[in-house]
């Protein structure tokens, strides 16, 4: 694999870019994006990886969690995202419950979003629980990146969206999932809420990258929800930072828009085309204007 001399991969990233990153010392960029024109900006702006996240459900299909997300959302999307993104890794997000049916099931699904939809690897949520499976997908050729810590599928189980891992129990079930995920085979490792000390931790315990997400600045690289950092959201989280007010210079473009129709000056000359003259005459004497009649 080549880089550039601060370890940035050159070409396409892929799963082996992102260790070499990680042996660098190289933070790794992640950001979502859920359709091509996000994706084509995300891989302009210069991100290493695209996450297709079932954070959709709530950023885009405007459902109250990530649980109504279907495997079919998911392929519509990734497919989207993998025409927009050239050089950006794309990972795919396993809805809920798309591998838990049963390892055909979820070899069936996964593959769906590789081979399908055009992702390079897929994300899974849980850790010991689920590392089996991660290692079968990983044998069938899919590369897996876990999601431990605050697991937003798992929200009914949680009881609410909080931070994971606060005790020594917690905390060391934690790190075991991690290495359970490891020893699968998975390639990367997402830690989401987890208490900034512990995803430090994890961090250098694991061979694998790790990936924080309000788990502070101690994780090999981080990510962010497209509408979180942008603006475009109903809330911004406290682990995001606003970098753009989208949302709000859409709503005023919107009313710019409707306001110079109902004025009158939208469409102007430059926005439409006019037909010639001749055609104009000879319409008028083959279509009598029911106006003219008498
Ligand atoms: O779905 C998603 O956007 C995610 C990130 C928050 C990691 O899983």
């Amino acid at each position: 694999m080549s880089t550039t001399t601060e370890g940035r991969p050159k070409g396409r990233v892929t799963t082996t870019s992102l260790a070499a990153m990680k042996a660098a010392d190289e933070p790794i960029v992640m950001i979502t994006a859920y359709d091509a024109p996000g994706a084509r900006l995300a891989d302009a702006a210069g991100v290493d990886v695209i996450l297709v996240g079932d954070s959709l459900g709530m950023t885009v299909l405007g459902h109250s969690s990530t649980l109504p997300v279907t495997m079919d959302d998911m392929v519509r999307a990734t497919s989207a995202v993998c025409r927009g993104a050239s050089r950006a890794l794309v990972v795919a997000d396993m809805p809920f419950l798309s591998c838990h049916v049963g390892v055909e099931d979820a070899i069936r699904n996964a593959g769906r979003l590789l081979a399908e939809a055009g992702a390079q690897a897929v994300k899974v949520e849980g850790g010991v629980g689920i590392a089996p499976l991660v290692e079968w997908l990983v044998q069938a050729g899919i590369p897996v990146m876990g999601h431990v810590g605050l697991t937003p599928q798992s929200v009914n189980v949680f009881g609410g969206y909080s931070v994971q891992g606060r005790t020594f129990d917690a905390a060391l079930h934690l790190v075991e999932d991690c290495l359970a995920l490891e020893a699968a085979g998975a390639f990367a490792v997402v830690l989401e809420l987890v208490p900034a000390e512990l995803a430090q931790l994890v961090s250098e315990e694991l061979l694998i990258p790790t990936i924080g997400i309000g788990a502070g600045a101690g994780c090999d690289g981080q990510v962010q929800v497209f509408h979180d950092i942008l603006g475009m959201g109903t809330f911004t989280p406290r682990h995001a930072r606003r970098y753009a007010e989208i949302g709000a210079a859409i709503e005023s473009a919107i009313a710019s828009y409707a306001a110079d129709v109902r004025a009158g000056t939208f469409p102007a000359e430059a926005n439409y085309s006019h037909l010639d003259p001749e055609v104009v005459a000879e319409l008028e004497r083959a279509l009598p204007m029911t106006g003219d009649e008498e």
